[in-house]
């Protein structure tokens, strides 16, 4: 009798497991998406996302790079790239995602935006649900994505930061940067309830003027938009080295590595690693674009 109900008992902790390895296994684990984004143009997006996916990419990470800059493509330009096709002939059904995504020599995987993303609105269902399932494929490529946004609350900018798992404010000392940002921010809250953003303050004397900007831009919100918390992220020096490295379509941890700036950013790069616990994609099963085009909507 006891030895009866004890294998009864086997049976069921069986059962029990193999169905836990079920729903385990229909658990997709998707990739952290990290748009980078600013009020103001030309604050550092652009290089910041190119340097902190070469860091993560030295750490062992999988780290894809969305281009969805409408205006101009620079993120080919960091890496020294030339891609042929673009996000518009993944929407066209000409390709398949995967043939338009190109490789760095790091292995960052590259998604050249175009004018593909232009208006997210206008797509057809046909046109959304390609978009949809090509993305999902990004699932197991990646363990990091990075969408570099263009500056400005145009309403692509705002459906990619709205849509990520983190939205990461850049901006530098310039009074128009920081009220940029402060805009971006309230119009990010008030129309999609976006509680919380990260700010990296780039081309900085001293570390005292990064969290100089900070402190401004957090006591406005604290002051004007209640429940909207802004995190410090870290400050990027000034840095000729940075400038000198785009001039020759390059990246500053490429090369010189021992940098100001490439040390700024190689630790931004860790601590996002370390700390990146804020991941929305662990109870939200439904992926990136699909809720690109929940915002859009
Ligand atoms: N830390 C830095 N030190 C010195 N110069 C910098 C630094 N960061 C960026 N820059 C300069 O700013 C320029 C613009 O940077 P970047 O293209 O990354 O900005 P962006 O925000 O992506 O611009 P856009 O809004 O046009 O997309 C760089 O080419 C470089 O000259
Ligand atoms: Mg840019």
């Amino acid at each position: 009798m006891d030895q009866a109900k004890g294998l009864r008992q086997i049976a069921k902790s069986d059962a029990l497991a193999k169905s836990h390895a079920r729903m385990a296994s229909h658990t997709k684990k998707y990739p952290k998406v990290i748009a980078v984004t600013s009020g103001k143009g030309g604050v550092g997006k652009t290089n910041i996302v190119g340097n902190l996916a070469v860091a993560m990419t030295r750490k062992g990470k999988k780290v894809v790079i969305i281009d969805a800059d409408v205006g101009l493509a620079n993120i080919d330009i960091v890496f020294n790239l030339r891609p042929e096709y673009s996000i518009r002939h993944v929407v066209s059904s000409e390709k398949r995602l995967d043939q338009v995504m190109v490789k760095t020599h790091h292995g960052i995987g590259i998604v050249p935006g175009g004018t593909g993303f232009s208006d997210l609105t206008r797509l057809n269902e046909g046109e959304k649900l390609t978009l949809l399932s090509e993305f999902e494929t990004l699932a197991e490529k990646a363990d990091i994505i990075f969408v570099d946004t263009g500056a400005g609350i145009s309403s692509n900018v705002l459906y990619f930061n709205a849509a990520a798992d983190e939205c990461m404010v850049v901006a530098t000392t310039e009074p128009t940067s920081i009220t940029d940002a402060y805009a971006l921010m309230k119009v990010m809250s008030q129309k999609y309830g976006t509680r919380h953003f990260k700010l990296i303050v780039n081309m900085v004397d001293s570390e005292r003027d990064a969290k100089r900007v900070y402190a401004s831009l957090s006591n406005a919100l604290d002051k004007f938009l209640k429940n909207v918390v802004l995190e410090y992220a870290g400050f990027i020096p000034f840095d000729r080295q940075l400038q000198r490295a785009v001039q020759k379509r390059g990246l500053v941890m490429d090369a010189f590595p021992d940098s100001t700036a490439a040390n700024a950013l190689e630790k931004i790069a860790s601590d996002l690693l370390n700390h990146g616990d804020r991941n929305r994609s662990d109870g939200n099963l439904t992926f990136f674009m699909n809720r690109v085009f929940q915002a859009a909507t």
